[in-house]
């Protein structure tokens, strides 16, 4: 009995054990090519690094070409992710473009193209006036195919007023004040990540990931956005408006 099953069990091994087809990345020119990183001292570390890991896997699983990211800030001095720049615990990142050469040269960078794709991430550093992240946001914008946004990074988009009479979500914990830098903007409380058009904005930190394969989902497929998140071994998150951690900070932070 038990040695006449195996000839089955074996014989349904190789359907049971098919890795994911490689879907195919649409040959398609007017997809993204050039994703910029904004950096401030201060940022949160996976604002930055949940999302370009998954755009890395667009990269590193198809290979697609020409793929390009600029590291941009406001100087070329490395950008260090110490909240408040308080002790050490953290680390600095080499800045590849500024606002400054970006904007001198009409939205491109030399090599690379013209900045098609801005993430913003959020972090103790964004409670800084940041007049200049916010003056190159707006002048950036209007040259840009996306915008996306991870935490408290939306403040910065409010205060550029690109988001105004838009929807966008920010960090639950820092609700009361990340919403007061945007007055005219449609804040949505309980939501994981939220679309408005060309502007992606998520929740705290961690939704960064999820927006990200969300944005890829829309733009290059989401058998595209599957693939990757099988390939990095990670669950992804499929409903925008499932937010539980909007239940968990309800209420204003002292
Ligand atoms: C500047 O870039 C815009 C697209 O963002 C383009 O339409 C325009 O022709 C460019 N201007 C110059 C002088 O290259
Ligand atoms: C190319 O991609 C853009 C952005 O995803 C989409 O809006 C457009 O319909 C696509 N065009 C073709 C011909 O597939
Ligand atoms: C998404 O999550 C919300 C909140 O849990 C739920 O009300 C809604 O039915 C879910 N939508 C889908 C399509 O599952």
């Amino acid at each position: 009995m038990y040695f006449s099953l195996l000839p089955f069990l074996f014989a349904a091994l190789p359907f049971a054990s098919a890795n994911p087809r490689v879907p195919t990345i649409p040959k398609n020119a007017t997809l993204p090519k050039h994703f910029g990183i904004l950096l401030y001292n201060g940022f949160t570390e996976l604002d930055v690094y949940g999302p370009l890991g998954v755009l890395q896997g667009l990269y590193a699983q198809f290979l697609h070409p020409n793929l390009h990211l600029s590291i941009i800030s406001k100087n070329i001095m490395p950008v260090s992710s110490v909240p408040g720049l308080r002790g050490d615990f953290g680390e600095s990142v080499v800045v590849t473009s500024t606002f400054g050469s970006i904007l001198a040269q009409n939205g491109t960078v030399p090599g690379k193209g013209p900045l098609e794709v801005l993430l913003v991430p959020g972090g103790a550093g964004s409670r800084n006036e940041l007049e200049e992240e916010v003056t190159f946001i707006k002048a950036i914008y209007p040259k840009l195919k996306h915008i996306m946004s991870v935490c408290t990074g939306s403040t910065l988009l409010a205060r550029s007023g690109i988001l105004d009479g838009r929807k966008a979500t920010t960090n639950k914990k820092a609700w009361a004040w990340a919403t007061s830098t945007g007055p005219k903007v449609d804040w949505v409380h309980t939501a994981r990540w939220v679309p408005d058009g060309n502007i992606w904005t998520s929740s705290g930190v961690s939704a960064g990931i999820d927006l990200t394969y969300a944005w890829v989902g829309n733009v290059y497929g989401e058998d595209v956005a599957d693939y990757i998140a099988q390939a990095i071994e990670y669950k992804r998150w499929y409903n925008a408006t499932d937010d539980p951690f909007a239940a968990v900070w309800n209420e204003p932070e002292p």
